[in-house]
């Protein structure tokens, strides 16, 4: 049983659950979780099939010190330059180039696309949406953390040419209060037919 989270959790309640953390406690996590996550990641459609997703399980603290190393040299020059609304956007939450959560969580899973694939990139961050559902049926919190210099990342952790890194994700157990960034409704996304006719007008 996994802290907290009952048996039968569906999509929807586990997609509402989730949520982006970025403080972790330093307890370790069951590598069994996040091969769970894995499996269910390579479950997803990519193009022509080609499967271009390739993972690298990081649980070793000086590669995760040396990941946060080059991930922050990035950060600093992005905060250095980001102006108007992003930079606001930031800067409300407090958001700042220390990116701790690179060493606090127990384990970092970086995501690759093989970039010679049809739709490398689409096709991956299907993948990378099905593990961060899985992490949360098994009880776990995760970020999706692009850094800005994702070139330099992928060299540090020896990817060879023509794999780009996606993403880095954090994994292990929330330390973070902060509520779950609010959504917009369907009825503010979604259409029936065409442009012109808003789900509203058809539900009422
Ligand atoms: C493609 C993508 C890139 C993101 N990059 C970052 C990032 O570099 N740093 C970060 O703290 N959050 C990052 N996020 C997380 C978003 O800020 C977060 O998902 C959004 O604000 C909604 O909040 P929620 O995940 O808590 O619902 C990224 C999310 C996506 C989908």
């Amino acid at each position: 049983m996994n802290s907290g989270v009952s048996e039968d959790m569906y999509v929807l309640e586990l997609a509402r659950r989730r949520k982006s953390v970025r403080a972790y406690a330093s307890s370790p996590i069951e590598l069994g979780d996040v091969l769970y996550a894995l499996r269910a990641a390579i479950q997803a459609p990519s193009g022509a099939n080609q499967q271009p997703w390739r993972f690298i399980i990081i649980t070793d603290p000086e590669v995760k010190a040396r990941v946060r190393r080059v991930c922050e040299e990035g950060e600093r020059k992005f905060y250095a330059s980001v102006r108007g609304e992003l930079r606001r956007w930031l800067d409300e939450r407090g958001f700042t180039w220390r990116k701790p959560f690179l060493t606090e969580a127990p384990v970092l899973v970086a995501v690759f696309a093989d970039m010679h694939k049809p739709y490398a990139v689409q096709s991956t961050w299907l993948a990378i949406g099905y593990m961060l559902l899985a992490l949360e049926e098994r009880g776990l919190s995760s970020l999706t953390y692009t850094p800005p210099n994702p070139g330099e990342v992928a060299r540090t952790l020896g990817a060879p040419r023509g794999y780009m890194l996606q993403v880095l994700i954090p994994v292990g157990r929330s330390r973070d209060q902060r509520p779950k960034e609010p959504r917009k409704s369907l009825e503010e996304v979604a259409y029936v037919d065409s442009w012109s006719k808003r789900l509203s007008d058809v539900l009422s």
